[in-house]
């Protein structure tokens, strides 16, 4: 949700932009531009649509200096015009910012009315003018930006350049992530850690409220109160190698095939972690689990599993719609809140609002010490590594494999599975990274099914239990890349309204593993072959035998996966899921990695 990068080195700092840019493009790529201090006065270069604009622009004019900053957008007020892209500057400041400043309206008409013009329509603008506002006053760079901040309401983190200070970025949150890095001669300021220099083998994440002052040889840090600060610098784990395509077109395709090891890799970790984990399920009332997107739908899925497993009762919500509900919390309960990026700002949100009501919080990230992870009273960290393409993939799984994780714990806490139960059912999951190779084995029957649906306009994807989230997770992939219409239904469901919308070859997919609910299942299959669907089961062996296919108008075509079970099953269906989206938007000529106005880290509510 617009990514920030700052950088202050020894030599010309617009190469080490522009790759940190290029590694936080999936926070936004409706435009990019960059600033840089000169000794005749800050430049700056925008460009509207995708970074390789700007990279363009680059190759064509001159621009060096040995400290700026840069912003990839992802619009919010304001169209995505090179007019709207940051830095937004003045003749003395410069400044990027991610983040909504609520009070903009009322602070663009005093300024107006004090003689600054404006050259965009985007919220940001008003803050260098009033930063300007107070230079013309005699105040220093820090005071004014003090000063300005003090009028902002809403969310921001922000990195500021001045004219007359050629050596100091200046940085400030509020509401939205910053981290600082340190390297060999350089200094680095990024919205995520990904923005970070390669070469910074040290970071530092900003708390709320906090402010800095950065230069090559000194960091200033204050925090909400204006009280100088220390910040616990960290290792930086981030390994650039991750985060290359190798040999694959998009990094959804390489994110997608990477499942076996990250799967594998997750089992282990929290495994090891939860034997740390001071949470005795036996002594918790209720669950509650917040998240948005793809992580709702592991949310989804795991209320099935808590409740079949553990006993516990579990509400789930979007953290939206859960932050502004009012829900009254049992002081029992606990709320676990899942997050890819662990910045995503409603979470975050719902998780501070859990807090202040007194009761215990889990984090289920990916990315460690984010922002929710921090927050938190427990993290958990996946191990699903970075996650570039925009449409989640194995962040999903990974969050799946350490819920059922959780799950077994919860389970034996309860007394509702002993230890051999619960070694089995472990083994099934252990058994997960080779069933996956084998749906992996099939890519070209999930390939030639994903662009056979090139000329589809719905699709639709139905099922029962944990299949019902994964239909729902099907239909989101394929809608986010693929442009194509697609919803997923409780199987159940479909008689009490979407059936309406099957036509003759609409495309439904019937996530149908052999479980508690598949006769069920094969019934609503059936309902939509009668209606001369094109039914595409998605089952195993056990499915293909209970389906008779005499009863439907025409034979299914299967998909035919690995057996499973209930805990298994949505991890495995998923993938063949994200395949077939795949290559349907491939067919459909999208940018996988970067669908139109989505963004992977949404850091405004
Ligand atoms: C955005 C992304 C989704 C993601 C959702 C939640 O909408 O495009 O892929 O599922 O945010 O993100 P989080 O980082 O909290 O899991």
């Amino acid at each position: 949700m617009c990514g920030i990068v700052g950088s202050i080195h020894h030599q010309n700092v617009v190469p080490t932009l522009l790759q940190g840019l290029s590694n936080i493009e999936y926070r936004g790529y409706d435009s990019a531009g960059i600033s840089v201090l000169t000794p005749r006065g800050i430049k700056t270069l925008k460009r509207s649509g995708k970074l390789e604009h700007l990279r363009n622009l680059l190759d064509s004019q001159q621009l060096s200096g040995f400290c700026g900053i840069g912003h990839t957008r992802w619009a919010t007020h304001g169209e995505p015009n090179e007019r709207n892209a940051h830095p937004h500057s003045n003749d003395q400041v410069s400044v990027v910012h991610n983040g909504i400043i609520e009070n903009h309206s009322q602070l663009r008409q005093w300024l107006q009315a004090e003689g600054f013009s404006f050259n965009s329509q985007t919220d940001t603008e008003v803050i260098p003018h009033l930063i300007a506002y107070y230079l013309a006053r005699g105040y220093s760079p820090q005071k004014s930006l003090n000063a300005a901040l003090a009028n902002l309401k809403g969310s921001f983190a922000l990195g500021v350049l001045f004219d007359q200070d050629q050596q100091h970025i200046y940085a400030a949150r509020r509401g939205s992530p910053l981290v600082l890095g340190f390297g060999e001669g350089n200094v680095s300021l990024g919205s995520d850690a990904m923005a970070l220099n390669i070469n910074d083998d040290r970071i530092l994440y900003l708390e709320e409220g906090d402010q800095a002052r950065i230069s090559l040889n000194s960091i200033k840090l204050v925090d909400n109160n204006g009280k100088a600060v220390q910040r616990k610098q960290r290792k930086n784990e981030i390994r650039h190698e991750h985060c290359s395509k190798q040999n694959h077109r998009f990094y959804m395709h390489k994110e997608i095939l990477q499942q076996p090891d990250t799967i594998a890799q997750t089992l282990n970790h929290t495994q090891q972690q939860l034997t740390e984990l001071v949470l005795d399920f036996s002594k918790i009332s209720r669950l509650n689990i917040i998240a948005c997107g793809t992580s709702y739908y592991a949310a989804m899925v795991a209320k099935y599993w808590f409740e079949q497993q553990a006993g516990l009762c579990v509400d789930i919500d979007t953290a939206s719609e859960f932050r502004y509900r009012g829900a009254p919390l049992d002081q029992n309960s606990l709320t676990i809140v899942i997050s890819q990026s662990g910045e995503t700002a409603d979470t975050l949100a719902a998780l501070k609002h859990v807090r202040t009501q007194g009761c215990k919080t889990l984090a289920i990230v990916n990315v460690i010490a984010s922002s929710i992870a921090r927050e938190a009273h427990f993290s958990l960290q996946t191990q699903a590594g970075p996650e570039i393409g925009v449409a989640s993939t194995k962040a999903f799984t990974a969050q799946l494999s350490t819920l059922a994780c959780i799950v077994l714990k919860a389970a034996k806490e309860r007394q509702l599975l002993d230890a051999d139960n619960s070694a089995s059912l472990m083994d099934e999951l252990q058994q997960l990274p080779t069933q996956i190779q084998q749906v992996i084995a099939i890519e070209p029957e999930l390939q030639a099914l994903g662009e056979s649906l090139s000329d589809s306009r719905d699709a639709y994807f139905i099922g029962r239990g944990c299949s019902f989230p994964i239909a729902m997770e099907g239909a989101l992939k394929l809608k986010e890349i693929s442009y194509i219409h697609a919803e997923g239904f409780s199987a159940g469901e479909l008689k009490h309204g979407p059936i309406a919308l099957i036509e003759e070859n609409t495309p439904v997919f019937v996530i149908a593993p052999a479980d508690a609910w598949l006769d069920k299942t094969l019934s609503n299959m059936q309902e939509v072959s009668a209606r001369s669907g094109r039914c595409i089961m998605l089952g195993d062996q056990h499915s293909l035998t209970t389906l008779n296919i005499e009863q439907c108008q025409a034979p299914p075509e299967v998909v035919l996966l690995p057996c499973s079970s209930a805990l298994t099953s949505p991890i495995l269906y998923v993938v063949a899921l994200q395949l077939i989206a795949y290559y349907a938007a491939l067919s459909k000529g999208s940018d996988v990695d970067q669908p139109r106005n989505l963004a992977k880290s949404v850091t405004v509510e």
